[in-house]
């Protein structure tokens, strides 16, 4: 049995959901998303998905880190179920379609079964989960590390925001603190539906891509303290200047990954603030934080093992200390080959054209692939696949295929009879 999502449906829910936390972008003059994690258009985003499962006739549950589930009951309930999801916060400069495409994609496969009147053996359950961009409370999965038992619950509560409120206040705040528990049922499969965020797709001509895995990451934030002074009077060999390092390591950094010796290292120094920020005052304080993206974990580790002593090495000539403080790091999470060919597979059936390929982007399927078999499809993006930005664009046609290999995969997936591992195809 083969069946299509409807299209039109899939794109106004899309439509819809980006202009909760809808802004202009004075960078790009598009308008763009900007949905915090725990925020309050956050959680208007959460209400409105949580009204869709509501009407599709799904039976919702939330969560003691604000997880939302949402079950459309099978035919034995005592059987694992199979789990559809992704996540609807964003980056402060976000797009429509990031994480939001495989929690619409999920309700629309309900949807779709509904007007069928499609019976599965299993459950199927749709879900998002809570900061998976990590911007806000400053580590990234927050919500899937926690049910996949890698981050506790009480340590990812009391994580604090830029303005000291805890993640366990703002989910009372806004409504989102759930008791069901974290560590939930081990599904029988978790499959991500994702745009792809970058090239690999369009360069291949493809709209849909099978996601092998996910590549390490690592994120750290660096301390530079040094010594404020005067700008015009300070001889430059009497200067302790924060700032001057953090640029120096903003340097060291693209080095690496041009240099080749650290394979496909990615480098990214994405926030960088210097003490006052005063014209003429030698920074006595740098922070810069620091993404490091590889397919090798061994390479990862030489590479962070390279800028730590670095950095170590240039602030001591500059008289300048220097503190880390791990924010986040996971190690290459391979997929599941059996869902894999069962994507691929569905692909061939429904006619869609496919790659497979890492993903260079994380997602919470990298956490939920330590409780179930797990796999992604993606979703080819449009300006070189662009994202975190308001460029961030998908067609119709190529978030309708996508959602198409999901819904049909799923559906495979919810009437296999056997459990575990083994048994997927
Ligand atoms: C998730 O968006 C990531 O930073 O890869
Ligand atoms: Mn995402
Ligand atoms: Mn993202």
């Amino acid at each position: 049995m083969t069946v299509r999502i409807n299209r039109d449906r899939l794109w106004s829910t899309l439509v819809e959901l980006k202009e909760i936390g809808a802004y202009d972008d004075a960078a790009t003059g598009l308008r763009g998303v900007r949905r915090l994690a725990l925020t309050d258009a956050d959680a208007e985003a959460r209400r409105r998905c949580v009204a869709w499962m509501v009407e599709a006739g799904l039976r919702v549950r939330v969560d003691r880190i604000g997880n939302v589930y949402a079950t459309r009951p099978g035919r034995d309930p005592s059987l694992p179920c199979v789990l559809m999801g992704s996540h609807i916060d964003t980056v402060a400069t976000g797009g429509a379609f990031d994480g939001t495409l495989g929690v619409l994609g999920g309700i629309e496969v309900m949807r779709t079964l509904n007007d069928a009147g499609i019976e599965t053996l299993r459950d199927i359950e749709v879900g998002f989960f809570t900061e998976e961009e990590g911007v806000r409370f400053g580590t990234d999965m927050l919500g899937s590390a926690v049910t996949a038992g890698r981050i506790p619950l009480d340590h990812a509560h009391k994580l604090t925001d830029a303005d000291g409120k805890t993640v366990a206040d703002e989910l009372v705040r806004i409504g989102f603190d759930g008791d069901a528990h974290e560590r939930r049922p081990v599904p029988h499969a978790y499959i991500e539906c994702h745009i792809e965020q970058g090239p690999i797709l369009a360069d291949a001509g493809v709209d849909i891509g099978i996601v092998e895995g996910v590549q390490s990451i690592s994120w750290q934030r660096l301390t530079l303290r040094g010594e404020a002074a005067h700008a015009g009077t300070t001889p430059i060999s009497a200067r302790h200047d924060a700032g001057l390092v953090a640029a120096l390591v903003v340097v060291e950094a693209r080095r690496m990954c041009d240099s080749g010796e650290f394979g496909q290292l990615r480098a990214t120094v994405g926030n960088f603030t210097l003490g006052e920020g005063q014209t003429n005052v030698v920074p006595h304080e740098a922070t810069i934080t620091l993404d490091l993206r590889n397919p090798d974990d061994a390479l990862m580790t030489a590479a962070e093992q390279h800028i730590a002593a670095y950095v170590a090495s240039t602030a001591t000539h500059h008289g300048v200390t220097a503190a880390w403080e791990r924010m986040a790091k996971t190690a290459v999470v391979p997929f599941d080959t059996g869902i894999q060919d069962l994507l691929a597979a569905t692909a061939e059936d429904l006619g869609l054209p496919y790659v497979r390929a890492m993903s260079g982007a994380g997602h919470d399927a990298q956490e939920i692939a330590a409780i179930c078999p797990t796999a992604m499809v993606f979703v080819a993006g449009e300006n070189g696949g662009i994202s975190h930005t308001p460029r961030e664009y998908s067609t119709p046609t190529a978030c309708a295929n996508g959602t198409d290999v999901l819904a049909n995969a799923v559906l495979r997936l919810a009437n296999q009879p056997q459990s575990g591992a083994g048994a997927i195809i």
